[in-house]
């Protein structure tokens, strides 16, 4: 049976955060497993809001170990650099014609990117979810892990499908966001805010490469208040905050236990946070000391790139193929 097919991707505008880890990360580790997977580093999306590319190799380097870390095995999947593998271009050019302004000015990541880079709105900001598509499409994948601030993109990858075959026939399956445990996650910044991001709020970001005191120092910081005074009250949104980012990385028991304390109001914020930081740092210590060590290894990394770009260019060719048949080129 041939297996579906997968593709991920993370940009490596700075080092990976424990959203792009519960997001993506964890799900690309799981699916390797079961799927034929295709995971890469966006370096071509990074350049839409991070066109001064001094510290990109460092990154992609860093992004690249950190992938590697979490578990993500180069002989399991298809690890690549996005901008190796040329075919996306030609593809984003052609979908491109299948993609309409309308629908992309009113992304709404499209207007959070002009608010964040007013001086820089540039057409590939605009065309951000073609490129995307683009990405997915060329190896003709079915299955999308993401985060669920992806979820709009992917209606988007859809609809240029859906536009392609309409002109020139089924070449795509639709792609579908994908999440073991069906809900896309969404993990809250530290600061009561929105979504953990690398490029908000970084004291309320953290980081896969974040040191114990680091992490202790973030945690501690997070917003709370003097307590709940009612039993059972809902909880304010910086608290569920706090109990979300728990459940990734604590025990059930442990969750439970800070649980019947808010609702009994017995609970103190202030063990609350200890714990949730020891957690923290236990969860993330491991993979950020294997990270340090594997980024250390540059010609390792580079043969890992090299290995991955060859693996998805053969998929890329193979539906360039199909594509350039089914538009008549
Ligand atoms: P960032 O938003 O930090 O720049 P990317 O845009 O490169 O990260 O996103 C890479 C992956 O990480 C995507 O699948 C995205 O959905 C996921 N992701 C990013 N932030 C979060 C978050 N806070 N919660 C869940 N998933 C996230
Ligand atoms: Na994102």
């Amino acid at each position: 049976v041939k297996k579906e097919i997968v593709m991920g991707g993370i940009r490596p505008t700075g080092y990976l955060h424990l959203g792009n880890y519960f997001g993506a990360l964890r799900n690309f580790v799981r699916m390797q497993e079961e799927y034929t997977c295709f995971f890469m580093l966006a370096d071509l999306h990074s350049l839409t809001t991070h066109p001064d590319t001094k510290e990109l190799k460092t990154n992609i380097h860093r992004v690249l170990a950190e992938h590697l870390a979490s578990g993500l095995d180069p002989d399991k999947c298809a690890l690549y650099c996005q901008s190796h593998v040329y075919e996306t271009s030609e593809l984003y050019l052609y979908l491109n014609m299948m993609s309409m302004v309308g629908e992309l000015q009113k992304t709404p990541t499209f207007k959070d990117k002009v608010r964040q880079h007013p001086d820089n709105v540039n057409a590939g900001l605009l065309t951000y979810p073609v490129l995307q598509a683009a990405d997915i499409l060329l190896h003709r994948a079915k299955l999308v892990p993401v985060g669920k601030d992806q979820e709009q993109h992917l209606e988007m990858a859809r609809n240029i499908a859906n536009r392609f075959a309409h002109h020139y026939g089924e070449v795509f399956p639709e792609p579908v966001a994908f999440n073991y445990g069906s809900e896309l996650v969404k993990v809250p910044s530290l600061d009561g805010g929105g979504k953990m991001s690398k490029s908000e709020n970084q004291n309320a970001t953290l980081y896969l490469s974040d040191s114990d005191d680091q992490i202790r120092k973030k945690v501690m910081k997070a917003k709370t208040d003097s307590g709940p005074t009612e039993p059972n009250t809902p909880k304010p949104d910086y608290i569920e905050n706090i109990f979300l980012l728990m459940k990734l990385v604590s025990t059930p028991d442990t969750v439970q236990k800070f649980e019947e304390d808010y609702n009994a109001c017995t609970i103190r914020y202030g063990d609350l946070k200890k714990q949730l930081a020891e957690d923290m740092v236990n969860f993330i210590a491991p993979i950020r000391e294997k990270a340090e060590a594997i980024q250390q290894d540059t010609d390792y990394l580079k043969k890992v790139m090299i290995q991955g770009a060859e693996k998805a260019r053969i998929s890329a060719q193979a539906t360039l193929q199909v594509v350039r048949q089914a538009i008549g080129l």
